[in-house]
């Protein structure tokens, strides 16, 4: 049972029309709506039985109920053969004294029932999407004030129903706009990649070795007030742009096959800026001062730092460097180590290993290098699943 249904049941003994009301006001889901329902309104009206009727392309679906007896709860009715139908269509509500006098109330459906008498209220009177029926088993005059108590609890399910497809529909709106953007993210992260021939599957790999390491650290106290549920996402998001500020670099340079000379290697090095400058720019357009593109411009720009200081662009040394850029370098490095270039085989994934392990407190974070030794097999096996037909 949710919570909010718990504070309903609560207020089964304590409550009011205004507790009522406030948990419809707060509730998030149908579910959550039809359980207030379900538990607040017959105490509140002095009722034998309720139930909330869902209007579902033309039938009547007796979504939720709450009675001495059973009613119908589950069962679908078509719009004209049933009251809830009726008070829905005619937008306003049936009060029935003796039902069998009714010539609106579907006999054989009541016979097996306790119900003598009912109010059957719609919700959202303008256009109702549902109904809410209140049953007596002794014949009675539903009074005027229960009738009244009635559509004001219809009137503000009705506002809650609303409340729940308005977020409903911003939820779906802000999915398709975090897909695209990822969409986005991964497709401009392969294109500076296919023009680095040899590079594959790497931004993929590089994404999901970056989360491993970074769940991984977390989980062992490492740099965990940096990595929050979100930063670690943001981090993960922005990993793929790492290399964008390849497409900056010639051809020439990109796809040499021997080494590069000193002023190759320079033009090489400022793939780093270029990518930083080129995540800038788009910033400008789409929101500027957002993590996302901080995090992906420190990625672009630092990657390249070392620990010890001796890396490229800025000599940066420690924790200088961003923690997402010192992340990315172990995982940048790992995947340029297993996979095959002009100048080198792919090595096993233990050479890489040692080779990784040996260059703590060098080239890398020495706390991240201690992670990366107890999720090494996770890397393995994430290269295992996102190789290139050539890395393998
Ligand atoms: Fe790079």
């Amino acid at each position: 049972m949710s919570g909010l249904a718990e504070r309903a049941q609560i207020y089964d003994e304590t409550g009011s029309l205004e507790d009522l009301m406030l948990q419809l006001s707060m509730a998030r889901g149908i579910d959550e709506i039809m359980a207030v329902v379900r538990t607040g309104v017959r105490p509140l009206i002095g009722a034998d039985g309720v139930t909330f009727v869902l209007r579902d392309h033309g039938m009547c679906h007796y979504a939720e109920e709450d009675a001495i007896a059973p009613l119908w709860k589950g069962q679908r009715f078509p719009m004209n053969t049933c009251i809830s139908g009726w008070a829905m269509l005619h937008r306003e509500a049936a009060i029935i004294e003796d039902i069998y006098a009714d010539p609106r109330i579907p006999h054989a459906a009541y016979r097996p029932t306790f119900v003598r008498s009912l109010v059957m209220v719609p919700v959202r009177k303008e256009d109702p999407v549902a109904a809410m029926g209140i049953y007596w088993a002794q014949r009675r005059r539903p009074q005027d004030h229960e009738v009244r108590i009635a559509q004001r609890i219809a009137n503000s399910a009705a506002v809650a129903m609303t409340n729940v497809a308005l977020l409903e529909s911003l939820a779906a709106a802000r999915d398709e706009a975090v897909k695209a953007q990822e969409a986005i993210i991964l497709a401009l992260g392969s294109l500076a990649e296919t023009r680095d021939v040899e590079t594959g599957n790497h931004v993929y790999r590089t994404q999901h070795y970056v989360r491993v390491m970074a769940e991984a650290a977390r989980a062992r106290g490492v740099y965990a007030g940096q990595l929050d549920d979100r930063t670690i996402e943001l981090i993960v998001k922005a990993a793929p742009l790492h290399d964008i500020g390849k497409v900056g670099v010639p051809d020439r340079i990109l796809r040499k096959a021997g080494p590069l000379t000193a002023r190759e290697t320079a033009i090489m090095r400022t793939h780093a800026a270029i990518g930083r400058d080129a995540i800038a720019k788009a910033e400008t357009h789409f929101g500027a001062g957002t993590r996302f593109f901080r995090i992906a411009q420190d990625i672009a720009y630092t990657h390249h730092e070392k620990w010890d200081g001796s890396g490229y662009p800025c000599g940066l040394a420690g924790e200088e460097i961003p923690l997402s850029g010192r992340l990315m370098a172990i995982a940048d490095v790992y995947d340029a180590l297993v996979s095959p270039r002009v100048y080198k085989a792919a090595f096993p994934h233990k050479r890489a290993v040692r080779i990784i392990l040996d260059e703590r407190g060098r080239h890398f974070d020495p706390l991240l290098v201690d992670v990366f030794s107890e999720v090494e097999e996770d890397f393995q096996w994430i290269l295992h699943e996102f190789g290139d037909d050539t890395s393998r």
